[in-house]
């Protein structure tokens, strides 16, 4: 039976170029979606996926992202006075059990594979995820859930995937499948960012992995790939030559929070699905529109 998966790398150490400046001094993953923070949305879905351990990848500045998962005793205590308990009950939410989370300085944004790289102590020799924060994913089951099951299923490696808006497969990891019949399939190959036009299929990587530990020791060797970084997804390719590969295209939408749009199109879609917003929201948008 495939060993259980408890441990999830969450590499937030990118420099967020894409919204800037206002990631320049709060991390991008700590940007709202609606009133929670992009990573109080993924941790939940880790939690519901089973995870009992969490190792952020972060970078220089991002310390607020370990105080948004600490006790703040002067808020709590504030609200417990103030008999606002069920803002209590909200903040206290996201938080850990004490050891649960662990931080990791990458040091130097290198890509994405360096970031997982930087995570092989604290995972050791057992399969683990990886999900990206910025992709924010609204799914019924959670999508790493999803992934989980499907791992169960087959074992070896699960790569989430969906297909790519038409026309923009080149902006993204492309997975190359062994013939394709429902939504598990085998995969045969990867490429981070084909020129347009040899793009294998129009699924790209969208930021859920169930990977084996063996990947770490070929991250660790691993050249500068695509925009000079050292990617996962080439290290993955390597991989595949000796380890089963599967793409899961999980049922769901996909917001990516890394975008000023998709954040914003994330902000509306989530206010929307919130019983105790959807109405007032619905009146500001028909406003503005
Ligand atoms: P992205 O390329 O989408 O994020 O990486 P970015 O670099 O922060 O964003 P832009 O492109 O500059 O706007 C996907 C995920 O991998 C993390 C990022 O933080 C993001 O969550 N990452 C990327 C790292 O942790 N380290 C890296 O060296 C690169």
């Amino acid at each position: 039976m495939a060993r259980r998966v408890t441990k999830a790398v969450l590499p937030v150490a990118g420099l967020g170029t894409r919204v800037l400046p206002g990631a320049k001094t709060t991390p991008k993953n700590l940007l709202n979606v609606v009133d929670r923070p992009i990573l109080s949305y993924i941790v939940e879905e880790a939690r519901a996926a089973g995870i009992e351990h969490f190792v952020f990848i972060v970078g220089r500045g991002q310390g607020a992202i370990e105080d948004y998962f600490d006790s703040i005793p002067e808020i709590e205590q504030a609200l417990q006075a103030k008999g606002k308990l069920d803002i209590l009950e909200d903040v206290r939410r996201d938080l850990p059990e004490p050891g649960q989370m662990s931080f990791i300085r990458q040091m130097a944004p290198l890509g994405l594979g360096h970031a997982v790289w930087c995570a092989r102590h604290v995972v050791g020799d057992e399969p683990f995820a990886v999900m990206l924060p910025d992709m924010l994913m609204a799914a019924t089951p959670p999508a790493l859930s999803q992934a989980v099951a499907a791992y169960e299923q087959v074992g070896g490696n699960i790569v989430v995937v969906e297909p790519a808006p038409e026309g923009e497969a080149h902006k993204y990891g492309i997975v190359a499948l062994d013939g394709q019949d429902g939504r598990l399939n085998r995969m045969v190959g990867m490429v981070e960012k084909p020129p347009p036009g040899t793009e294998p299929s129009n699924l790209f990587i969208s930021g859920r992995y169930i990977l084996q530990p063996d990947i770490f020791e070929i991250l660790e060797t691993q050249e500068r790939g695509a925009g000079g970084e050292i990617q996962l997804t080439d290290g993955m390719a390597n991989l595949m030559k000796t380890q089963a590969f599967h793409a899961l295209e999980y049922e769901g939408t996909t917001y990516d929070c890394g975008d000023k749009i998709g954040l914003l199109r994330a902000n509306v879609a989530f206010a929307l699905a919130r019983p105790d917003l959807a109405d007032a929201a619905r009146k500001a948008i028909a406003e503005l529109l």
